[in-house]
């Protein structure tokens, strides 16, 4: 076939493809408007109505009580979703009540927090980010929709795409940290991965990005609190992912339990009806977070129930997340003319709409094949997965006198830390399908190295007593009596390993901390072990930046491992033992101490960013810290060694429209493969809304032979220098632009451009 043949025919399956989908989904709108036109006001508000799982429901109906009533609300086709409801068994016994019991047989959408991973647990999401690899994150959330929807999900309330700039907020975890540029690039990639280019497909689930909007700026980190922040910062810094998610066609989203600057944003119509579903097109549907829309009454926004329902449903929330005011009062909202039907249809068409995408029109059992459960569900290829992506995930802090990788052979290797032998906490706070206890710890992986002596020493507990969801950890501060036995296994080995950090409970929804260090005595048991042996390396594992400045200055070698999932004693191994050469950079600024926070680097300058003489008192500064963080953004080492040099612009000045290519040469310099993350910042010198002094513009993942070399080339397009001002206009001004590259955001190279007012 010549080639003009085959960009003919390329451009005809195109066109023919494209209108395939529109005539599909013009199919679909008939559809809706045919069912929405049979449904009675009930029916339609029951569409807008989710409930929790509610009973063991595989067995008998229940007879009274609140599960009675929803039994009997899903039969009468007042239950539009449920959420916690999961496995083939489970799934098709509510669906099944729903289809065949109720008028119109209308299918659930069943939601679940898949959200890194079903039962085989990935690393939680800030680790993912960390590792920069946005197809390996990609595919990591196409392998956990795979299994979801084999287990009968086939809607997951992820990805979490808040950025987040205080670590003293649990939720760190859920999000890929405090940069808008590269959170939008993995809330793109999550949801591409978890909606496949086949929403109907049985192996793709319907993604969510919430919380909509600005849930990580939480007032002192404390959960569901309240946030206020300026126009330049939502638009800027907090919109973007919801946006790239949105764009990358994203079916759901959700808002949340925080004010935002003195609204809900359960009632906030400019964030949902103006902004969401006006200016960005979106045409699926909004769900509430967890009661929120009842808790706009505890916010004093509205009196009652009654008043939540109507500016929810007004502001543009289409389903109510188990707060039941939808249920209560919206038929009778309409029925007396303070709710408008048109909006209860507007709702009841966006979440019609996605259930037909999903194909459960077609076949509300699709998701409930039980083959398909037993062998997608914590198969091998999940497995394969989560590993891959655990390994990428991990982020190599300090290294000094190359400790690290450890000798294989012929070492006495002191194993430390209740968290290198507990299989619970690697799985992170969300992992609701997964078994307890049920990851790859350290001490197992580490054992496979045979020609080592492994000897493992608890040392300390990190919490006291046992863990459950639900109640409050208590930290164990005062039993120190397995310190001897460790600081004597430190003392006969070569070199000490100790685990160390949070249990997988001290993070995530309402775990919000004070304190960042090391929780209970465990700073106290690593003081011990160096004191007895030096060649200490620090593991860390955790759901949040801590900042531990007396380990960064004594400790030699401190790998970050987060909270990896399934396979991480395996991954954490494997770096260790130099079997994988690590990659990751961090995507928060790790803090050198709390009262550091919030800290992060696409901040601003001030008008006195350094003193006016050298030992005065009159500028931006902690009298008692350093302004700069202990770890910053982007940072992360290698066993190997990289050389940045030869910057180059392909001109000093562009004109409005006009791109600009950025060149850099990277250098192996070391002496074993290695891979990585090559960034891009750039500042905007001065602008009508002042830009920061640097933002990350644009990323790529190299990875060299050693002693190998590669130019590495960026196009800077006017997209990338823009930005919104106060009421959200997208701007571009012309002026002088610091263009940084380098491995990290403090280790660049520099050159500058101008951007002149002419152009197309
Ligand atoms: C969380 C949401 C979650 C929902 C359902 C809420 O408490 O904020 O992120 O999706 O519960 O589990």
């Amino acid at each position: 076939m010549s080639l003009r043949i085959f960009r003919s025919v390329a451009v005809i399956m195109c066109m023919m493809s494209s209108i395939t989908l529109q005539s599909q989904s013009m199919e679909i709108e008939q559809k809706i408007e045919d069912l929405l036109s049979r449904m009675t006001l009930e029916e339609k508000v029951g569409q807008m109505n989710q409930y929790n799982g509610f009973w063991n429901t595989t067995g008998p109906a229940p007879k009274q009580g609140s599960a009675a009533e929803k039994y009997e609300h899903l039969e009468k086709g007042w239950v539009g979703s449920m959420l916690n409801v999961r496995g083939v068994e489970e799934v098709r016994a509510v669906q099944k009540i729903a289809v065949e019991k109720s008028r119109l047989g209308i299918p659930l959408i069943i939601g679940l927090d898949v959200v890194h991973g079903y039962k085989t647990i990935s690393p939680i999401p800030l680790a993912e980010a960390a590792s920069w690899d946005l197809e390996a994150i990609q595919h990591s959330a196409a392998m956990a929709a795979k299994e979801a929807a084999a287990a009968g999900v086939n809607w997951t309330f992820a990805p979490m795409v808040d950025i987040s700039r205080d670590a003293r907020w649990g939720r760190v975890m859920e999000g890929a940290g405090e940069d808008p540029f590269l959170g939008s690039k993995v809330a793109a990639a999550r949801v591409r991965g978890f909606q496949g280019d086949d929403l109907s497909s049985p192996s793709t689930i319907a993604a969510c990005a919430k919380h909509f909007a600005a849930y990580g700026f939480a007032t002192g980190g404390r959960d569901y609190n309240t946030v206020d922040i300026g126009t330049a910062t939502l638009y800027n810094m907090v919109l973007p992912p919801f946006k790239a998610a949105s764009d990358a066609g994203v079916r759901t989203f959700m808002n949340g339990f925080n004010l935002l600057n003195g609204v809900p944003v359960t009632g906030h119509k400019l964030l949902q009806r103006d902004i969401l579903k006006g200016e960005w097109g979106f045409d699926g549907f909004v769900v509430s977070d967890w009661r929120s829309i009842g808790e706009m009454v505890n916010h004093g926004y509205v009196p009652d129930g009654r008043e939540a329902a109507k500016r929810a449903v007004e502001a543009g929330s289409d389903l109510d997340m188990e707060s039941y005011h939808y249920l209560e009062e919206l038929p009778a909202l309409v029925r007396d003319g303070s709710v408008d039907e048109a909006l209860i249809d507007d709702a009841v068409r966006r979440i019609l709409r996605v259930k037909f995408e999903l194909g459960l029109f077609d076949d509300p059992y699709r998701y409930c094949d039980e083959e398909r459960e037993k062998t997608v569900v914590g198969s091998e290829e999940m497995e394969q997965a989560v590993l891959d992506m655990a390994r990428k995930s991990i982020v190599l802090l300090k290294n000094e006198g190359d400790l690290l990788p450890l000798k294989q052979t012929g070492q006495t290797v002191a194993l430390i830390g209740a968290l290198a032998d507990d299989p619970d906490s690697p799985l992170g706070s969300w992992r609701l399908a997964a078994d307890d206890n049920s990851a790859i710890t350290v001490r197992q992986a580490m054992a496979f190295y045979e020609g080592n002596t492994l000897v493992y020493e608890k040392g300390a507990d990190v919490v006291v007593g046992p863990t459950s969801f639900v109640r409050d950890l208590e930290t164990n501060t005062t039993d120190k009596s397995g310190f001897d036995a460790a600081v004597a296994a430190a003392k006969k080995a070569d070199v000490a390993v100790l685990v160390l950090g949070e249990h997988a409970f001290q993070s995530g929804e309402a775990r919000s901390r004070t304190e960042l260090g090391l929780p209970g005595v465990q700073q106290e048991l690593l003081e011990a072990v160096y004191a007895a042996n030096s060649n200490v390396v620090l593991v860390l594992q955790n759901g949040r930046p801590l900042a531990l400045p007396w380990a960064a200055e004594n400790i030699p070698a401190i790998v970050e491992a987060w909270q990896l999932g399934s396979q991480s004693g395996h991954a954490i191994a494997q770096v260790l033992y130099g079997d994988y050469n690590p990659s990751g950079k961090l995507p928060v600024s790790f803090p050198r101490s709390v009262g550091q926070v919030p800290i992060y680097y696409n901040r601003h300058s001030t008008g006195r960013a350094a003193p006016f003489d050298p030992g005065t008192v009159f500028w931006s500064h902690y009298i008692d810290e350093e302004n700069t963080p202990q770890y910053p953004f982007g940072y992360g080492l290698s066993y190997t060694d990289f050389e940045y040099s030869n910057l180059q612009l392909s001109a000093k000045t562009i004109n409005r429209g006009e791109d600009l290519t950025v060149t850099v040469d990277l250098k192996n310099t070391g002496e074993r493969a290695g891979r990585e993350v090559v960034q891009l910042y750039l500042h905007d010198r001065y602008a009508s809304v002042v830009r920061p002094v640097k933002e990350l513009k644009g990323f790529e993942l190299v990875e060299l032979a050693p002693g190998e070399s590669r130019t590495v080339a960026f196009t800077i397009d006017e997209s990338l220098l823009s930005f919104y001002d106060r009421s959200g206009k997208q701007l571009v001004e012309a002026g002088l632009f610091d263009v940084m590259v380098g491995g990290s955001s403090v280790d660049v190279l520099g050159a500058t451009f101008e951007l002149k007012a002419t152009g197309n």
